[in-house]
């Protein structure tokens, strides 16, 4: 039993103060999706296939674009070959410390070999197909954090694993038309870690209508909720050669920063190569 109500957790999420859910408990699957945060810190034990496999079950329960369940994850337990993805995301030192490794992929293979086995075209091999296969693979990674989550587990998307994505492809023997959208880090967490403030529904929520009437000064205002809850100190600051150190670094800060170099490039020559039309 807790005191806290949805309201509660609502206002930790964004940082605003709210009404909505004050009668109602902090329980149940809403407490869960609000309460949710990344872990990158996790406690040596192994994750047990079945808990592994009773997460995924429900990650496969999402739904699908047109029922075609485009989503496939790759289990990555070869020490060899995780090593290898450990290598090559050497930025995030915190991977090889997750006890299980798993690649979430977009996957229009399965409906070819179908295309081929029932002796009808397909025409469809267009943006939209890979679009399809994107969601689906979206979907179906964020539902396994919800499962992990209710299962005990910690976890955090990788998607550092697109910086070598041709690498990572031939390394799980990607066929054709199917492509890594992300990676995933799962463990039991040895920290509680933190809730991450999200931005303000007045940003994200339109009714009837696009507005981005109040953007940047919305955006303001996040910046400073955000640094009074979790500042970030200057040696983490971005690209201080090409833009120095900002005496106020706040979240657009750093995404605009994180945004100013070209990042890869390569995705559409690769996803030609995977046989994905792009047009
Ligand atoms: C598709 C996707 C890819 C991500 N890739 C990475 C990554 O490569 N490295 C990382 O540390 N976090 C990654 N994340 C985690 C986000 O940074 C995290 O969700 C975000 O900062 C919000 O924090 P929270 O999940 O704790 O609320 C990714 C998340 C998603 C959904």
């Amino acid at each position: 039993m807790t005191d806290k109500t949805i309201a509660d957790l609502i206002e930790d999420r964004f940082g605003l103060p709210t009404e909505d859910g004050r009668g109602m408990p902090a329980e149940g699957e809403i407490s869960a999706l609000l309460t949710h945060r990344s872990h990158r810190r996790f406690k040596p034990d192994a994750v047990p296939d079945e808990v592994l496999r009773i997460a995924l079950a429900g990650a496969f329960s999402a739904p699908a674009k047109s029922d075609l369940q485009q989503g496939t994850v790759i289990i990555v337990k070869d020490p060899a070959v995780r090593a290898k993805i450990d290598a090559m995301v050497g930025s995030q030192d915190w991977i090889p410390n997750a006890p299980a490794f798993l690649v979430f992929c977009g996957d229009n293979h399965r409906m070819r070999l179908i295309a081929e086995a029932r002796g009808t075209p397909y025409p469809n091999g267009h943006l939209d197909s890979f679009l399809n296969c994107a969601g689906d693979a979206a979907i179906v990674l964020a539902t396994f954090v919800r499962a992990a989550e209710a299962m005990g587990l910690g976890c955090c998307p990788v998607s550092v694993i697109r910086d070598k994505i041709e690498e990572v492809s031939d390394l799980l023997q990607l066929p054709d038309h199917v492509f890594p959208f992300a990676g995933m880090g799962v463990g039991y967490p040895s920290t509680a870690g933190h809730i991450s403030l999200r931005l303000p529904p007045a940003l994200n929520v339109h009714t009837d209508r696009y507005n981005d009437e109040n953007v940047i000064k919305e955006i303001d205002a996040y910046d400073r909720r955000r640094d009074a809850r979790h500042a970030t100190p200057p040696e983490k600051q971005r690209m201080t050669k090409e833009f120095g150190v900002a005496e106020f670094y706040g979240w657009s800060e750093d995404k605009a920063r994180q945004y100013a170099t070209p990042q890869r490039k390569q995705l559409a020559a690769f996803l030609k190569s995977k046989g994905f039309g792009l047009d």
